[in-house]
Formats: structure tokens, sequence, C-alpha cells
């Protein structure tokens, strides 16, 4: 058993050693609640809490202590500002500078600063050299600059009651009413009111102050009620959990509001939460939680479900829809923050004119520290909010192609001899797949950038063998160094002075996998720039252009400190404390090792391939992440649906959880059902605890083997699907796997469905069995006036907005084709993907019901940037009843290598065109007529063979070998 290979000395490292062993080295189980604050043990999420609760007990009219002062509201170029001021009981008034801009796109940005702290004004208790302002960095990391252009069109009205309305956003459609006392903002699209901030009075910028040290008077309680006028001080000036002290140098400085979004019942987002994707009330209300959703980047292992507890990466961006429009909220702030959502229903009166009743979602975000920095954006589609958010953040990495096939992990691989055996065991039981992985165990007792002699003594040979397919090896990588004086990483991050501080200023030392350790300040420029000189081939040994990272343990985890992470107290660069910006930290580390691996060769430019635990909003441009450490049981495979879903809502669409189960043991029927989801997740990847026994699927022997072998050539036959789907993100910020109410944003019967899902924009719907012992499922068909085909053997379900029942024997994927699109596939799979590339394509043409279709294709050479300089195919199928099946140009952007690339891409061909829904005026027909730009000849004829259906099934037609190129323009008639 390797869980810790190095024991610190002494009796307090036994006693951590115990604890340690029991945390990581236990059979199967369930979070440790007490390792993670609850609200109640947080004192900003206590104080906010409390203020919501008093303000909501006085009723209306409650005034909310802000109020703009309308002599200072000026407006430049598409920006208002103007200062806020805060009255307390005690009548002192605190001023904050606020900053709306109105960008070209619609969206607005709302930040609010404080003014003492902004001028440096304060004074940092304990002799802290922390930093006084508010954290500004968050946008720097999380936004792109793009989507930020201000519009200088906005038209200003300020009225004698006290109202700025400002029309802003394309065509002046948008609308925001500003209260200056108390302080609001009401936004309007299209006059339909959709968002106010501050509507319930819970803003809250708790502003500096000097610690008043009062005098304990002998005999006088302690925990005397406090005063009207007296505030609970008790978690201002430090606070103590689990044994860990925070010191806070600045006093209390959260800050909160609530936001009410009208007319919505359901919100989505909010990664990273094992919970339902329509968020569920955290105030009271059925079936809710008592505890509001904690965004605080967490290495929750075992984590519970159904919980709005946090997890490891924090995406701060929610989406509310109701049919007809759909709302963003993206709350920018690094530090711990905590969301409330309750619901009301207002019911049918006769001021609302008979016209039903409907629900109102409010929410409260809350945050521990930095500046309130919030964007509202209103659309009309989830599609369009999804583009907006990503205008801003960036849209999702375009990966290599390697990385969407399938990736076989365990910790751990023992030796360069087992990774060559296992790889040959694929190949010898015929399953493909793209890359192995590589865990702790491939160091030199966890000394990053050492390779284990012993056990890898020959990692060249290792990669070459993989290389021999096409195959990739993925290696982790952590963001602690082992303190270790010797060890040239550790000697190098402290001589240069790049590791994260401790309140005092000396290099921070935890604990984690390596024992004693330092953690990389990667939000150092000197420090990344030191990282990357860590990746070329030739410093690190026994890689090679094959070899790729995993970066774990980055939220950053740390054994046995608070919440299982640093202190909040700990210093960065610039002298940020850890607490403005931990949620940002795992993109940083992220985001380090991915620059560094476009440097490791001169002039080898491939896309990094980088797995991330932990994240934030952002880290979809670097690649991948995937759900932690979930456990071989049925209702984590559950679990993991409305989880990889919320990703792609969240904006960070790469993801998946790991097949089999991280802890535990899976029973063959659910390891075979997890393959069959995990097929269908976008990233598909097996992964296993070391204590678990060996799960390769060649293993598992019959039924059981070939059925998982099935899914994974599934899993590839669909690639081309894939990519496209992968490229959508890359484009538009659409997820790469879509929940319903995302594919269909009128019906509401779907808006709560979480259980489904479509794959991109190829109306492949799938419906993963997650319950033991299944043999059917229930799947719901929105009313889109389609039928739907089985995709194996074209049984038609008609989409009437009802629930059908499909059969599921084991070896079956409820897998339906949406009619009306054309799905791009190939036909041959191999052992890894590298070998399909140059492999023809086989077209499945899903007829609508007025016989049309239309699906697209995105190609390029799947591994460099040239795609940036037209280096791609993009097309379009279309289907028309007249006209027959077209293939047209969609790259609207020519670059320079675009001829080159389209002439070493002119012979790959479409094999096959399957038409599902032939109509049965083909019967009998022998052949089509095959057009071709720059034919010789004018046109060819490919045979076709039509088939009834019968029995409950499509009729379907095949056309062999048409001959056509994937990336030129051709036309099949069909009469
Ligand atoms: C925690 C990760 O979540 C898990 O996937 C990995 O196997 C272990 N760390 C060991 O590196």
């Amino acid at each position: 058993m390797a869980c810790f290979r190095t024991r610190p000395a002494g009796w307090f490292s036994i006693i951590l050693f115990i604890s340690l062993f029991t945390l990581f080295c236990h059979p199967a189980g369930s979070v440790k609640h007490k390792d993670f604050k609850t609200c109640e043990q947080s004192g900003f999420c206590t104080r906010n809490r409390r203020l919501a609760d008093s303000v909501t007990a006085q009723g209306d009219p409650y005034l909310s202590p802000y109020h703009i002062d309308p002599r200072t509201l000026k407006v430049t170029n598409g920006q208002l500002e103007a200062i806020v001021t805060k009255t307390t009981l005690t009548k002192e008034t605190f001023t904050f500078p606020l900053l709306i801009s109105f960008l070209d796109s619609g969206v607005a940005r709302v930040t609010l600063n404080e003014d003492k702290r902004q001028r440096g004004q304060i004074d940092l208790r304990h002799g802290s050299t922390a930093r006084k302002e508010r954290y500004n960095g968050a946008a720097a990391w999380a936004l792109t600059g793009d989507g930020l252009k201000t519009n200088a069109n906005i038209k200003v009205a300020t009225d004698e009651q006290g109202f700025s309305k400002v029309a802003y956003g394309p065509d002046n459609r948008y609308e925001a009413t500003i209260r200056h006392n108390p302080f609001g903002i009401e936004f309007r699209k299209d006059g339909q009111k959709r968002v106010k901030l501050n509507d319930r009075g819970f803003l809250n910028m708790e502003h500096w102050r000097p610690k008043i040290e009062k005098p304990q008077v002998e005999g006088q309680d302690a925990q005397a009620p406090l005063t009207s006028l007296e505030e609970d001080e008790g978690t201002w000036w430090d606070e103590t959990f689990n044994g860990n002290t925070d010191s806070k140098p600045r006093g209390p400085e959260s800050m909160a509001m609530d936001i009410t979004l009208f007319g919505y019942e359901h919100v989505y987002g909010l990664a990273e939460h094992a919970s339902p994707l329509s968020l569920k009330q955290t105030r009271g209300g059925e079936g809710s939680y008592d505890q509001p959703y904690r965004m605080f980047n967490s290495d929750v292992f075992e984590y519970d479900l159904d919980s709005p507890m946090t997890l490891y990466g924090s995406i701060p961006f929610m989406q509310a829809h109701q049919k007809g429009c759909t709302t963003g909220i993206f709350w920018l702030n690094g530090a711990e923050t905590w969301v409330d959502v309750t619901k009301s229903k207002s019911t049918a009166n006769s001021l609302t004119m008979g016209l039903g009743g409907h629900v109102d979602t409010q929410t409260h975000w809350m945050s521990e520290s930095g500046l309130l920095d919030v964007f509202v954006m209103m659309a009309s589609e989830p599609a369009d909010l999804s583009r907006l958010y990503g205008e801003l953040t960036g849209y999702s990495q375009l990966p290599q192609s390697f990385a969407i096939g399938y990736h076989q992990s365990r910790w751990n691989y023992v030796s360069d001899e087992d990774v060559k055996d296992v790889d040959r065991k694929f190949d010898k039981h015929d399953i493909p797949y793209d890359v192995i992985w590589l865990d702790l165990e491939w160091t030199n007792g966890k000394r990053w950038f050492q390779w284990d002699e012993h056990s890898f003594p020959d990692p060249i040979s290792m990669n070459k063998q993989l290389d021999e397919s096409h195959r990739k090896l993925v290696i982790l990588t952590d963001p602690h160094i082992k303190s270790e004086g010797g060890y040239n990483i550790d000697d190098e991050l402290k001589s240069q002075n790049l590791a994260v501080k401790n309140k005092n200023g000396n290099d921070y030392d935890g604990w984690c996998w390596p024992g004693s350790s330092h953690w990389i300040d990667s939000f150092s420029p000197a420090a990344r720039t030191w990282w990357k000189s860590l990746f070329p081939y030739d410093k690190f040994k026994g890689t090679m252009s094959n070899v790729w990272l995993w970066n774990d343990m980055n939220e950053p985890s740390v054994f046995g400190g608070p919440d299982m992470t640093m202190p909040r107290d700990n210093l960065h660069h610039d002298k940020w404390e850890h607490r403005d910006l931990h949620n940002i930290y795992g993109l940083t580390f992220h985001n380090a090792t991915y620059h560094a691996l476009l440097e490791r060769k001169k002039g080898e430019i491939l896309r990094p391939f980088v797995l991330t635990r932990s994240f934030y909003a952002g880290s979809q441009r670097l690649g991948a992440m995937w759900t932690g450490d979930n456990l071989a049981e049925w209702s984590h495979l559950q679990a993991s649906i409305p989880m990889t879903l919320n990703q792609g809502v969240s904006g960070f669409p790469f993801a998946g959880a790991d097949v089999g189960g991280f802890f535990g043991n899976p029973s063959k029927e659910l390891q075979t059902r997890w393959y069959q989801a995990g097929a269908f997740y976008p990233f598909f990847r097996a992964h296993a605890h070391i204590d678990t026994r060996r799960r390769e699927p060649y293993l598992l022997g019959e039924p059981y083997t070939p059925i998982m072998a099935q899914a994974i050539k599934l899993r590839y036959q669909l690639l081309p699907a894939w990519y496209t789907a992968f490229h959508e993100a890359s484009v538009d910020g659409s997820p790469i796997v879509r929940a319903q109410y995302y594919v269909h944003p009128s019906d509401e019967k779907g808006f709560a469905v979480d259980d489904q899902f479509y794959v991109g924009s190829t109306g492949l719907l799938v419906k993963p069995v997650t319950a033991e012992g299944s043999t059917n499922v229930d799947i719901y068909l929105a009313p889109d006036g389609e039928n739907y085909y089985d995709y194996f053997d074209y049984t038609i379900h008609a989409g009437v907005g009802k629930t059908v029942q499909i059969d599921a024997p084991l070896e079956k994927i409820p897998l339906l084709m949406q009619g009306g699109h054309i799905i791009p596939r190939k036909d041959r799979p191999r052992r890894s993907s590298g070998l399909m590339k140059w492999d023809p394509y086989t077209l499945i043409v899903v007829l609508g019901k007025d016989g049309k279709a239309k699906g697209s294709l995105y190609v390029d050479d799947g591994e460099t940037f040239d795609f940036q300089q037209g280096a791609f195919i993009h097309r379009q199928f279309v289907f028309e009843p007249e006209d027959g099946l077209r293939s047209v140009d969609l790259a609207a952007r020519k670059g320079p290598k675009t001829a080159d690339y389209l002439k070493v891409m002119k012979d790959v061909r479409v094999e096959r065109i399957i038409v599902v829904n032939a109509p049965g005026s083909w019967e009998g027909q022998q052949s089509v007529r095959v057009v071709e730009e720059g034919a010789k000849s004018g046109s060819t004829n490919a045979p076709l063979s039509w088939h009834a259906g019968g029995d409950g099934k499509a009729a379907w037609a095949v056309i062999r070998d048409p001959r056509v190129g994937i990336g030129r323009d051709w036309r099949i008639v069909f009469s």
C-alpha cells in the first residue's frame, strides 16, 4: 500500500500520519464534513445571512443604507461613474466608487470599490505586509479583454425622483434604471423586467475600521447581548476553524448583494457542485438545502451527492432561463463565495390582469473580500448567453484530437513494463485507446521532474512504444514541491523566491503527498517563467512530444490545512492575501503548465493538453477538467451527468467523471454501464484509486469486455461529430454536451431534465442507464414535431413532449437521433484516433418530417495551431427533397494555410451515406447522380440500395462510395 511512502519525524508527525492515513487510505466512505466550513462556521457568511434575516424581518419599507450622491454622477464613453455612500446606524458615512460599464454586446458591468482601501488609507494589524486594497486582479485572470468594449452611444436621463435611466446595447433595447436612494439597479430588455440588484436591500460592503480594543470589565458577561447599534465583532479580527486561526489583518471586508431574477423558476450554473442541474433553494422550501451554494476550491474527496457543498473548482456564473429569455449573472470575485437561492411564487390577481402567477428566483451572493464586480447579461436563448460569457472569459480550448479519444488511467501503472503490457493488451483485445496515464508513483518519491528509476528505468522506450500507435502518455505534476535541501526544484524555488509565503513573509511550509512541501506561486510572472524552463525535453528527461500533463491538487490541497487548503493570510505575488484569490490559484497553475508545454522545443508548437482538478472562470481556455474523487457507486454515476452538463452551462465544457468510480470496486455491471455513459462525457477517462483492483476493460471477461469495447468503439466511430462539437464550443461557447432545456428552450417540461443530453448540435440524444439491474429507460422527447430514431436499428419514437420507454439490455446504450440532422462518422475503428486520421467518412442523414436534414463537420490536423491560419475544413451538409444532398463550404475564414491543407486532405473522401427515414419513392432506384466541384466528367453515378423499415422501424437507404472529397463542394441528386 503506497498511500504515504515518506513519513514525517516526531510525535506530531506520527499523529498527523495516522490521521492522514485514515483520511486517504480507508475503504470508500463519505466526506469528512468537519473538515469543511458550513455557513455558520464562516464569519462573513453568517454575518451576511443575519443581515438578510434582519432586513427581511423589518419588512417593507426597509431602506438600504447605500445611496448615490447625484452630484457625483458622471457619464463618459459608455460608462457611468458615481459615489455610493453608506450611512451606518451610528450615522458614520463611508464611500464606495461605483462604475457601471455598458458594453457593446449589451452586457452591463457594475463595479463597486471602497474608497479608503483603494487609497491605502487603512492600517493593517499584526504587522502584516499584505496589500491594503480590495483585490482587483480577478479580471486579469478570468477575462480575455475581448467583449469589454463600451458602448459610447448610451442614452442617460436622470429625473427629479432620483432615478437615472440608461438605454444601451444593440439598438438601445436594453435599459438600466439606477435608483439613487436606496441604491439599486433594475435591468430590462425590450421593456421586460429581468434583474434587480439590491432588490431586497442585502447590499453590504464591510468598510474598513480600526479595531477598538474593549477592556473586559470584570464580572461582565463576554456574551452579553448586543445593543441595537452594535455589530457582532466575534469574527471580524480573527477566526478559528479546526484548530487553525486566520489572523485577518484587514479586519472584516466581505461584500454581498442580493440579485432578483424576475419570472425565472430555473437557474443553472455555479459549478462545481454535486447537485441537480436546476439549482435548488437553499433557505426553506420543499426539498431545499439549508446551506448556501459554497464556492471555495477544496479537496473534497468522497463528496456528498445532492449537496451545495463546495468542490474542487468554482465558476461564479449563473444562467436563469424561462421560455423566451435567458439571463446571466457573472460575479467576478476570486475569494470564498456563498450563494443563497430562494424562489417566490406570485399568484395571479387583478393587478396581473388574470395572467397566471410566476416564480421569481432571488439570489444572495456573499464573498469574503475583493471588489463587487458583477456582469448582467440578458439574452433570448441559452446559446446567446454562452456566447456572451465566452466573449468575456474566452471560449473552450480546441484540444488535440487525441484528447477526445479514450483515456486509460489508474493510480498507478507501476512500471514502464506495466504500461507497455497494458498497451499491448488493449491491442490484443482490439480495444481502441489514445492515452495512458501515470499518477504520483512515476516519480522518485513525489519529486516532480524525476522518474522513479527502479520502476521506470526507460521511459523513452515506453513513450516510443506508445507513439508507434500514435498514443500518448499523461503524467501527474502537482503545485506542491517537496521541501528538501538538495532537491534541485525546491532549491530553485526557494533561492529564486518563487514560493507562496506565509503571513510573516517566509516560504509557506505545508503538508501534501511528498510530506513537507512548498507551493509554487503561479501568480508570479517570474515563477511562471521558471516553471517553463523545467519542461524542455533536454531538461525534463524521459519526456517527448507525446507526453502531456495532469495538474492535480491545485485547489491547492494542503493536508491538515484549514478547509484542506492553505491559510487565508498566506501571501502571494504583489502581497495579495491568499483569501483574495484562493479560487483562482488552480487556474494560475494550470495556466503556467499550459504555457510551459508550448515551449518545450523550439519550432514544435502543439496544442497543449493539461487536465486540471481545480478551476475558475477562464480555465476553459487551458484544457480539460474532471469531477475528482467520486465513488464506484450507482449514485455517483447518476450524479456525473448533471455535473458534466453543468460544466457546459458554466462555460467549461471539456469535462467528465472518473469512469468506474475512483474509490471502491465497481460491480461488473456498474463498470459496464459507466463505460457506456463515459463514452458520452466530453472527457472520457477511466481512473481508479491505488487500493482498488485492476479493472482495465479487457479484464472483465464475457459479456462485459465486448460490451465495454463496443462503447469505446462507438466513441471512436463518432469522433468526427465530437470534434465538430468541440470546435463549436471553441468558437461560440456552446456546451459540448447539452441539456434538454438548452436544446429546447421553449419546452418548459424539459427545464429540470438532467439525466439525458444531446451531443453538440448533432441531434444525438443519449440517456445513460444509471440504475442497477435496469433493462429499460424512460426518455423524455420534446414536442419539436420531429421523430427520434434509435441509433442502432432506426426504431421510430415520436417526439411529442412525453416520456417514452426504450429497451436497454446491458449491451445497449439508449441513443436516439433527432430527425433533421446529418451526423458525420468514421466507421473503421482502429487502435487510436491518430491512426484514423486519413480514414474516409460516413454520413448519417436523418431526414426530418419535412424531408430535410442538416449537419456540419469540422476537421483540421488535430495537433497544431495551423487552423488559426486557415488550415481546416468546415462543411455544412444540407439535404433538401428537391436538391438532394449538398456539401457547402462554411469556412468563412480562409488563411495562408488553407490551400495547402486542402491539398493534404484531397484524397480523404466520403465512403458511405446512410439515409434514415428514406422516402418510399426510392424503392427500386439503383443509383444516384454525383456532381463534384472540379471533376472532369460532368457527373458520375453511385449505387443506392433502399431498405423497407417495418415493425416500427424507419426505411433506410445506403449510397456506397460516392467518391466525393470531404473538403470539396459536391451534390448528390436522388431523382
Ligand atoms: C487526487 C486525485 O483526485 C486522484 O485522481 C489522484 O489519483 C490522487 N490525487 C493521487 O494523485
